[in-house]
């Protein structure tokens, strides 16, 4: 989502679209605004693109001299005008605008509710403006810092309120905020395009902090009340590279989101106490369970990618068994299912025609239905039973990278929910592997930190016309979605084999100086591995081998290693899968490929 805010002496509406239309590229569900007129806050706020919203404010735009602004991804509520921010309280006095989740937000909504406050919209949003409204004691300030206690989650928030209307007050947690600062007049914005046109002197907010804005001063203070002083960053980007938020691409600017996207798909649907996955969306119990006789999972491209790891994931844990198909064939080869079974489609847009006919044709033979994706009220969510939503946020590039990674979350955490249901992983087990999850953004933040030795190999390599990929096991499926990422940005020739099935007929094409990238990270498979590795090292290829931290053995039979955070195997995938869309991002900047449009591509493919 993208956020603005204007105090200062000018017309705030027209900054506020202005900055909001900078934002629409983070989402465009629904749009809206509030500005105080002098005496009351008036919200104007449309579902659809930010021009639905602009035509109908055309002939009474509001007027005032503070106001905030949002623009939408849906998460939590469906696209639509009451679901659109600002939200407010009972009493239309408070407003407030947020980026990020809520954990919490139901647990809140509950109390409120028996306290007597009434809700227009299903957001999570909402219930932090009757919060306001419940604990207003006079002072702005205080009462968010309050509120602050006893909400959970990932925020970037903006406040304004009636009684108040000299002030807006920001914080963030794990959302990006900043404050622009201009002369007599001050700027808030999630991101930097929104305000480069105005200023370029900003305060980056960091986690944590709360500032109190007037139109000529911004006060910075931790949660606590304790003033920080924050040092001003001028921007020099351009308005193009401030949209990628200084990054050269939204791949690479995707990429480093992976830490954040997979914590906010997973944080929420983890109990407390590391005891289950919750996932409230699906209202299963053990019978529902056992009528499933068969799993099918059915996806394109990168999304298919991520059901071959399900495949395992659910095989492993949950014991039922999957067979995984690429929507386009699914549909024509008669597929047999009835209603013991689920299906489950994996779609980053849920828009996909392939997935989308292949979902209709698996409710028409009288299959259960299970759609995975990102986007809130797309067609593939509006026509499953159930929906899982990956919380990635907009997903720009065409290479999918951060939609991958939380594809895999969720299909872990339906796996060890369906296991947990069946009985089939007993409790420490399944602890353990929550655990194991928690660590995953640390981790993956980790591995970003340190990308110089990626970067060097897709100089070095990036001019070969052949690349092989090999795994075993979940290295395997992994290695599909490398080769898939080298293929489609860097127009590398690159093809992925279970390592034990080279011998077969592709070791004819391993000769002297071939890149071969072998994973090495399932300690079940990993002797095999290495055998593997010893065949196409004979035959003079140069190896680059993906191992845990910790693996010395594998230095020995390979030419360089690649080494990821040791975790439990079954979320290696999810570790080893980044140096691969670096690899990838990397060769394709070295060959001077058109990164984030590669050619013939397009990100959401509507036609079958
Ligand atoms: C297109 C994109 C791929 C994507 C596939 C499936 O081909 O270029 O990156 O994986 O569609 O898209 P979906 O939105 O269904 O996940």
């Amino acid at each position: 989502c993208g956020i603005v805010g204007y105090i200062g002496p000018n017309e705030a509406t027209p900054f506020l679209i202005e900055g909001l239309t900078k934002l629409e590229y983070r989402g465009y569900d629904s749009a809206g605004i509030a500005v105080f007129d002098g005496n009351r806050i008036k919200i104007e706020k449309s579902v659809g693109r930010l021009g639905i919203l602009e035509k109908k404010i055309e002939t009474h735009q509001p007027k005032g001299h503070i106001g905030i602004g949002h623009t939408r991804w849906a998460t939590h509520g469906r696209p639509s005008d009451c679901n659109s921010h600002p939200h407010t309280d009972c009493s239309g006095k408070f407003v407030v605008v947020h980026n990020g989740i809520i954990e919490n937000y139901l647990h809140l909504k509950e109390e409120l509710l028996t306290k007597g406050h009434t809700f227009a919209s299903e957001t999570d949003t909402e219930v932090v403006a009757h919060l306001l409204e419940e604990h207003y004691d006079g002072n702005l300030e205080s009462t968010v810092k309050k509120i602050l206690t006893l909400i959970e989650g990932s925020y970037s928030l903006v406040f304004m309120s009636e009684d108040e209307p000299d002030k807006i007050i920001c914080t963030k947690q794990d959302n990006p905020l900043v404050i622009g600062l201009g002369e007599g007049e001050n700027f808030i914005a999630s991101d930097i395009p929104a305000i480069i046109s105005r200023t370029r002197k900003t305060y980056i907010l960091s986690d944590g902090e709360l500032a109190i804005v007037t139109k000529d001063s911004v006060w910075v203070m931790n949660r606590q009340g304790v003033p920080v002083t924050k040092k001003v960053f001028e921007v020099n980007w351009d308005a193009e590279a401030a949209e990628k938020g200084g990054y050269e691409h939204f791949m690479i600017k995707e990429i480093y989101e992976q830490p954040k996207a997979v914590r906010e798909t997973m944080s929420s649907r983890l109990a407390k106490d590391d005891s289950s996955v919750l996932l409230d969306e699906l209202k299963w119990n053990k019978h529902d369970l056992k009528a499933f006789k068969k799993i099918f999972i059915v996806a394109c491209g990168t999304a298919y990618h991520a059901g071959v790891v399900g495949k395992y994931y659910i095989e492993k844990l949950a014991r039922i068994p999957v067979e995984v198909d690429i929507a386009s064939e699914f549909r024509y080869r008669s597929p047999l299912l009835d209603e013991n079974n689920l299906t489950i489609v994996i779609s980053q847009s849920g828009e996909t025609s392939d997935t989308l006919a292949a979902l209709k044709e698996a409710k028409r033979l009288g299959s259960r239905t299970l759609a995975v994706t990102n986007v809130v009220g797309s067609s593939i969510a509006r026509e499953a039973d159930n929906v899982i939503y990956t919380w990635a946020g907009p997903e720009i590039a065409v290479a999918s990278t951060k939609a991958y990674t939380t594809q895999l979350v969720t299909m872990f955490m339906l796996a060890v929910y369906m296991a947990d249901l069946k009985a089939t992983v007993s409790p420490e087990r399944s602890k353990e592997l929550i655990k194991a999850l928690r660590n995953l953004p640390g981790q993956l933040h980790e591995i970003l930190e340190d990308v110089e030795p990626i970067k060097t190999f897709a100089q070095r390599y990036g001019f070969n016309e052949d690349v092989f990929f090999i795994g075993r096991s979940l290295d395997y499926a992994v290695a599909l979605e490398g080769s898939l990422k080298l293929k489609e940005i860097s127009y590398i020739h690159a093809e992925a084999y279970a390592a034990g099935e080279l011998k077969h007929g592709t070791l004819a094409l391993i000769i002297e100086g071939v890149p071969v990238i072998a994973l090495a990270t399932q300690s079940d498979v990993y002797e095999k591995t290495l055998s593997n590795i010893k065949e196409v090292k004979a035959r003079d290829a140069v190896v680059i081998g993906l191992a845990l931290k910790g693996d010395k053995q594998i230095e020995k039979y390979v030419d360089h290693t690649i080494y990821i955070p040791d975790t439990d195997q079954l979320l290696a995938p999810i570790l080893a899968v980044i140096p691969l869309q670096l690899l990838a991002y990397y060769a394709a900047v070295t060959r001077g490929c058109d990164v984030d449009k590669p050619r013939n591509l397009a990100k959401s493919v509507t036609v079958e």
